[in-house]
């Protein structure tokens, strides 16, 4: 099974997060692939329609994860038009996460993976697993083990 995790991140929390994810499943004998969402203009405060530069094609992959920051109490704007684009997922399984600088996901965790959710689905996704991580919160270490204890249980044991 090929696995596919596609990160959009500006500071580097999100990046971070699936940096370690892969490296526990490479560890676990995971064929893993890390690709990162770009937008031309990655300035957070652009207010101006996102324009893709770097578009992760899903295709190879038969499992993904796709994780991003909170934005405004949502989805990033760069994860809302890279999923907005992607093809028919029919069938295909997805694990989603987000990073927010609260400590509380009701501060805008908790609506951002709703809309990931919906995207997803929309298009066929199958939503496996989904994770909030409060990176201001004092069991943030926590949260990020858990995500990555979660995510790789199963999918260290497929072929
Ligand atoms: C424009 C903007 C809006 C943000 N809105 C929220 C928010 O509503 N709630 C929150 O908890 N964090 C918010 N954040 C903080 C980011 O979600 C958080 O720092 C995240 O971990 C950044 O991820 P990254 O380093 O992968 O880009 C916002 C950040 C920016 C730049």
């Amino acid at each position: 099974m090929k696995i596919g995790i596609i990160i959009h991140s500006h500071t580097g929390n999100t990046l971070s997060v699936g940096e370690r994810l892969k490296e526990v499943l490479l560890v676990g004998g995971c064929n893993v692939q890390l690709e990162r969402v770009l937008a031309v203009n990655e300035d957070p405060n652009n207010k101006a329609s996102i324009q893709l530069k770097s578009i992760p094609d899903i295709a190879p992959y038969d499992f993904l994860v796709i994780g991003a920051p909170v934005r405004g109490f949502s989805q990033s704007p760069v994860i809302k038009a890279y999923l907005s684009q992607l093809p028919d997922i029919h069938g295909k399984k997805v694990a989603c996460y987000v990073t927010q600088h609260f400590p509380k996901p009701w501060l805008g965790g908790t609506r951002a993976i709703k809309q990931m959710i919906y995207s997803i689905e929309e298009k066929g996704g199958i939503i496996a697993e989904t994770g909030i991580i409060n990176w201001t919160g004092k069991t943030r270490e926590n949260q990020i083990s858990e995500l990555i204890e979660k995510l790789s249980r199963n999918l260290v044991s497929q072929p």
